[in-house]
Order: structure tokens, then sequence, then C-alpha cells
């Protein structure tokens, strides 16, 4: 079992990691975190947005977690929403097309078409 100050401190490092940084005006990237998207995946999904933003040191981008959005069999699922809280909802994710997404829709503003749910919904 862990000490309070040794779960503390994890919860410091998550916090950080969360991107808890006063962004008002950037871009949020939500991702879907109910059982149903922890089990097909979305912690790694997560965990690569992360990994993705730190690298290229995007500092107008947060990565935050939601419960339940109501489509279980597309996750894991990511909204992200512009300065304009416009909203891309990207389903079926993956750590891959979330450097993807990183790259071509948050870095170079061009959403990934092919992976909304827009697009999913088609197949
Ligand atoms: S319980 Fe799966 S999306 Fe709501």
């Amino acid at each position: 079992m862990k000490s309070i100050a040794e779960l503390d401190e994890i919860r410091k490092i998550t916090l950080n990691q969360l991107s808890v940084r006063s962004n008002e005006k950037g871009i949020k990237v939500v991702v879907a975190m109910a059982t149903c998207g922890i089990a097909a995946g979305a912690r790694p999904v997560m965990n690569k947005f992360i990994e993705e933003i730190n690298k290229r040191n995007l500092e107008n981008v947060t990565v935050s977690i939601t419960g339940c959005i109501g489509v279980c069999k597309m996750e894991p699922v990511v909204e992200i929403l512009d300065k304009d809280d416009k909203k891309v909802t990207y389903v079926n994710m993956t750590p891959e097309k979330a450097e993807r997404v990183v790259l071509e829709h948050i870095v170079n503003g061009n959403v990934c078409t092919d992976l909304t749910i827009g697009a999913q919904e088609g197949v």
C-alpha cells in the first residue's frame, strides 16, 4: 500500500500530465474514459495524446477525460474542441491514430475526416 505522500506525488504528476494548464482559448482533447472506453483501449490513446503534445511542446492544448459519451461500440472516442468550442469526434481510436490526429488536426489544422464519427457511421 502506498503512503499519503506517495499518493499525493502520483496525483501531482498525473495532473501535470493531463496538462492542467489554463488555456481557455486553446484546443481541448477530451478522452472518453467510461469503463467501455477503458476496456477498448482509451488509456493508451490518452497517453499517446499526452506524449505527442508534450513532445511538440504544444502549450495551447489540454488533455482531459470525460465519462460516457454514448457510443460504446465506437470506443475509444476522443473529442477535439477548438478555441471556438467547435467539436470533432474521433472514434475507434488507437495510439497510432492519436499521433496522426495530433500532427494533422492539432498542429496543421486539418481534420482527419476518415477517423470521425460521421465517416465511421457510414461504414
Ligand atoms: S457506457 Fe459506453 S459509451 Fe456510455
